[in-house]
């Protein structure tokens, strides 16, 4: 393939990327995590740089077709008449794509040369994480890099899950919790090898801003790199279309400073089409992401993306009502019902029910007994009790009230009969109750409906309309809800797949309701 005449070095790349995607298969392309950045998206990243200066030094690890660095460079020369020497790193470990990418390189130096800008590429045909490994090494110390650092440092990485023993995840296992992913290695690496001041611009999937895999690697990260500007694609089919990638995909811009910025921009366009009219917002850094939070999530909220929610929300017509489900509210408040609590099992002439507390109930889990002062494990059956107990049948537990802290705001367990001999249940009154009252919620119903409300989607449309921790029982019962069929159906694959964690059934809920962004 030969350069258009007066052709721009990121469009010959692009048009390169292209040819070469249409020329290897989808599983070359999956074991490379090879999907090339739209050209258009490329320039969006390179606006992104305010460097200024007379020589710069940029790295592009993983740059395939070097789209990335192409507009980077393009957009440098145009902003900064300065420039006058441009030194590129870049590395590529696919053989069969080194010739196409010499191609791609060879015009770029020329491009520059004609415009007496010196660009002297050094092509790193290595394993971008092997050949830092030292990065890793205990020592914070930045002259233990093995190369100098940089002004800029662009990436579109590769994406797929490692396994544990892949020898990339040892050494980099400062940053590894659980299966990583090999863009958070390289973002992490990148965080290490930029100069102070330096800036780093990534396009990535979302998932690392949140979640316990990425926790180690978000400390890790963000005490390295203060985060300056994030842009949320919206519509997962739109950002690299032509390669079918369904991933949420971000754009960070950052800056290797000691003192953070107390701002940051978040912008969000549907896809490709919008891009040069970005909905753009500025919040504050501690709203964004806490870093003396534990889990130091970073937060991306955009208009667009609450929006699809609700409309997500307004085409289900399905609620609890209408699907004979009631919700209320716990009946014993404890100071009340005093004379019937019980700490201890005691076996014998009283009968015992478990009682369960706000602090029982967790997201997807019961966890009951925990012992905690003036919270006793039972209630005893007797006759004064009995207004107070509710029949042992499946049950969803609600919490009525979210802290500040927790993650969601509705935190729902399921409750199956099973789980006590006894004949009744006691649920406090700071706990709401779902069930069905003629017949009986199946198990499904139970395991979906929960799963529904402990996730990420449903949070985001709740605190749409909910600025306060309080989950009223009347807001519930109003709340739209997929169909019931749909809800029984996630059920079942929960059940199945016998993996009721969090993040799983998360995981298969938003599966069920793509494209809408839920993070
Ligand atoms: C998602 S693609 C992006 C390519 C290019 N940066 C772009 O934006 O079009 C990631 C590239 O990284 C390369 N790659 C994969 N693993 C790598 C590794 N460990 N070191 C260096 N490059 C790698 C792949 O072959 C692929 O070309």
């Amino acid at each position: 393939m030969q350069p258009i005449e007066q052709e721009l070095p990121s469009h010959f790349a692009d048009r390169l990327g292209i040819e070469y995607a249409l020329s290897v298969d989808q599983q070359h392309k999956k074991e490379n995590g090879q999907f090339f950045t739209p050209v258009e998206i490329a320039a969006f990243m390179a606006s992104y740089s305010t460097f200024a200066g007379s020589t710069v030094r940029i790295l592009d690890p993983g740059c395939g077709t070097a789209v990335l660095s192409c507009a980077l460079i393009e957009s440098l020369i145009r902003s900064d008449e300065n420039l006058k020497a441009i030194e590129l790193v870049a590395y590529e470990t696919d053989i069969e794509l080194i010739p196409i990418l010499e191609q791609s390189f060879s015009y770029l130096k020329n491009w520059g040369l004609a415009k007496d800008i010196k660009i002297t590429i050094k092509l790193l045909k290595d394993d971008f994480i092997l050949h830092n490994a030292a990065c890793f090494r205990e020592s914070d110390d930045l002259f233990s890099t093995p190369i100098e650092p940089f002004d800029i440092i662009i990436s579109n990485p590769p994406y797929f899950k490692l396994s544990i023993d892949d020898i990339r995840v040892t050494v980099a296992k400062v940053v590894v919790n659980g299966h990583p992913n090999i863009y958070a290695i390289f973002m992490a690496l990148s965080a290490k090898l930029l100069k102070e001041n330096g800036e780093l611009i990534f396009i990535t999937p979302r998932s690392y801003a949140a979640g316990g895999y990425f926790k180690v690697f978000r400390e890790y990260f963000f005490n390295l790199i203060d985060l300056d500007k994030a842009h949320l694609f919206v519509s997962r089919k739109d950002t690299f279309n032509r390669d079918k990638v369904l991933q949420e995909t971000v754009i960070i811009k950052c800056t290797k400073r000691s003192r953070p910025e107390p701002t940051v921009i978040i912008s969000s366009s549907r896809g490709l089409n919008d891009l040069s009219n970005p909905l753009i917002k500025s919040f504050p850094k501690k709203d964004i992401i806490d870093l003396n939070s534990n889990e130091k999530i970073l937060y991306l909220p955009t208009n667009d993306n609450e929006e699809a929610v609700l409309e997500l929300f307004e085409a289900w017509t399905g609620n609890l009502t209408k699907y004979h489900i009631k919700i209320s509210t716990g009946p014993i408040v404890a100071f009340r019902a005093r004379d019937y609590l019980r700490e201890n099992f005691e076996n014998g002439t009283i009968q015992l029910a478990p009682l369960f507390w706000l602090h029982n109930v967790k997201q997807m889990i019961l966890e009951w007994p925990i012992i905690k002062p003036g919270k006793e494990q039972y209630i005893n059956i007797e006759q004064k009790s009995m207004p107070l107990l509710l029949p042992n049948r499946n049950y969803i537990l609600l919490r009525r009230f979210s802290s500040k802290d927790d993650k969601n705001r509705l935190i729902a367990a399921p409750y199956f009969c099973n789980f006590s001999q006894s004949d009744f249940i006691g649920v406090e009154n700071k706990v709401n109750y779902i069930y069905r009252p003629k017949g009986h919620l199946e198990r499904n119903e139970v395991v979906g409906l929960c799963a529904v409300l402990n996730s990420s989607l449903f949070d985001v449309y709740f605190r749409i309309f909910n600025g306060n921790v309080n989950v009223s029982a009347t807001e519930l019962r109003e709340m739209s809800l997929p169909p019931l069929d749909t809800i029984q159906e996630i059920g079942d694959r929960i059940i199945l797949s016998n993996d009721f964690s969090v993040e799983h059934t998360n995981r298969v809920v938003n599966e069920y309701f793509e494209p809408v962004y839920t993070s």
